[in-house]
């Protein structure tokens, strides 16, 4: 097995480590079985260092998961979903996904999609919806969320939200960076739109 398998394979059994002791996330939805990596394109974008030299201020608890997921930043697909001409050029500065689970992920499933996100420090990402529901799991760093039909909160590591379909949020950092796992089920082909709140 090549040293990126085992960087994958690393991550994916942290995850899977994390699923079978949290019951959030498995109650929300299955662990995949069976799950293989694939050969996917790697992209890189602003997010990809940053994830990649995040080691200060992490959860103890959670340090080899974070550890793991830094690991995959220079391998992966990264993404933005979003135009300049949408969300401006320090957004696009700040925010990256990538999907490490799902359908067109780098391990492929059509049983959940499992994003990882990243979104720097002093960042906001607008209010968007999308048909998905989704649960958001914090790993390091801290975040305000807010949504439509819920309270404001300050979401830190192992803290958990979850977004009805089609219920808005918007996400806004300050002092801290916020790494997180954005996990979809039902209708995850459809992607995040933005709306005026
Ligand atoms: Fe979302």
């Amino acid at each position: 097995m090549s040293n990126t398998e085992n960087i994958f394979n690393n991550a994916k059994s942290e995850i899977e480590k994390l699923w079978n002791n949290n019951s959030v996330l498995s109650n929300f939805v299955k662990f995949p079985k069976n799950l293989f990596l694939k050969n996917q394109n790697k992209n890189k974008i602003p997010a990809t260092d940053k994830l990649f030299n995040w080691n200060s201020n992490l959860d103890t608890k959670l340090i080899e998961l974070h550890n793991s997921i830094s690991c995959l930043s220079p391998y992966v697909n990264w993404e933005q979903g979003y135009k300049e001409n949408e969300v401006g050029k320090d957004f696009l500065n700040k925010y990256g996904f990538f999907e490490l689970i799902g359908p067109s992920g780098h391990f492929k499933t059509s049983e959940m999609a499992l994003y990882v996100n990243y979104l720097c420090k002093n960042a906001y990402y607008p209010w968007h919806n999308h048909d998905a529901e989704e649960l958001y799991f914090i790993v390091s760093g801290k975040a305000k969320f807010e949504s439509k039909d819920q309270n404001t909160e300050i979401l830190s590591s192992t803290n958990t939200r979850l977004h009805k379909s089609f219920e808005s949020h918007a996400i806004t950092t300050d002092e801290n960076p916020v790494l997180s796992f954005v996990i979809w089920k039902n209708k995850f082909e459809d992607v995040s739109k933005l709306t005026k709140n």
